[in-house]
């Protein structure tokens, strides 16, 4: 939908916003309830279980969703990243209608990273304590716990640092390049000059239902249920 008196063109829809913002509050709940253990778990745990149905749902909307969030859309080969990486070094502006193509590489790290995280987690356990397990550890021998748990707790760093990449490029876009990536993540929109050069039509990107999406996380969260209760 293009608005011709601001200029602006609708690039993501509301799931992929909810998202974004939704798994940047659990991941840090995660990170603080991890840290402070004891009865603050019970919150890690469900936060965990929070986030993976969030990954489901992503994984599924990747697929089936709007335009630009679909990995059809921004999963690109490294030739068009280095392309873009050239652009970005020169005076030039880059047009993106979603993610751009280092972007979207950076995307489907963070999405397979974080799930490599909370798949650690189920089978992670306090084995010294014995009193916080996670719900699949009884599914395996103690040494793929202690390997998960050392892995859960190594990956986090690996995440932070990601993370840490990923807001340094929204930030260089900001001051370098005056395109503001993360208000478009908050409200939705971006100027057409940033979508486009100048003279070009806005292109046309196809907006999936939110029923769809609302259905997806229903089914992402029933998928998480049965996945949690297998440990029985
Ligand atoms: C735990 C921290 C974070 C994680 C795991 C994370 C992860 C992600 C993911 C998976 C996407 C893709 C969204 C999608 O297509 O569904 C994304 C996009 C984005 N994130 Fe984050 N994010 C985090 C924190 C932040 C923060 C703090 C900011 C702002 C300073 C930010 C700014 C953005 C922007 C601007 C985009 C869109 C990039 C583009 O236009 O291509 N993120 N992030």
């Amino acid at each position: 939908m293009v608005e011709k008196s601001t200029q602006k063109v609708r690039i993501w829809d509301l799931p992929v916003r909810l998202f974004h913002w939704t798994l940047v509050a659990l991941i840090a709940v995660s990170y603080f309830t991890g840290q402070a253990g004891g009865d603050w778990m019970k919150f890690h745990f469900w936060s965990g279980y929070a986030i993976l149905t969030l990954l489901i749902f992503r994984i599924a909307w990747g697929f089936v969703g709007s335009t630009t969030a679909r990995f059809s859309n921004f999963v690109k080969g490294p030739l068009a990243a280095i392309a873009h990486l050239r652009e970005m070094l020169g005076r030039g502006r880059p047009h993106d209608a979603g993610h751009n193509p280092v972007g979207g590489a950076m995307v489907v790290a963070l999405l397979l990273a974080v799930l490599l995280q909370v798949v650690a987690g189920l089978f992670s356990a306090d084995t010294d304590t014995g009193t916080v397990t996670g719900p699949l550890a009884r599914l395996v021998t103690d040494k793929w716990i202690e390997r998960a748990t050392a892995f859960h707790e190594f990956w986090i760093n690996v995440i932070l640092v990601m993370v840490a990449l990923h807001i340094l490029a929204a930030i260089v876009y900001l001051v370098w390049k005056k395109q503001n990536l993360i208000g478009a993540m908050l409200h939705g929109r971006k100027a057409l000059h940033d979508v486009v050069p100048p003279g070009e039509e806005a292109p046309l990107l196809a907006f999936a239902s939110g029923r769809l999406a609302l259905s997806l996380l229903i089914a992402a969260a029933a998928i998480v249920y049965f996945i949690v209760r297998l440990g029985g």
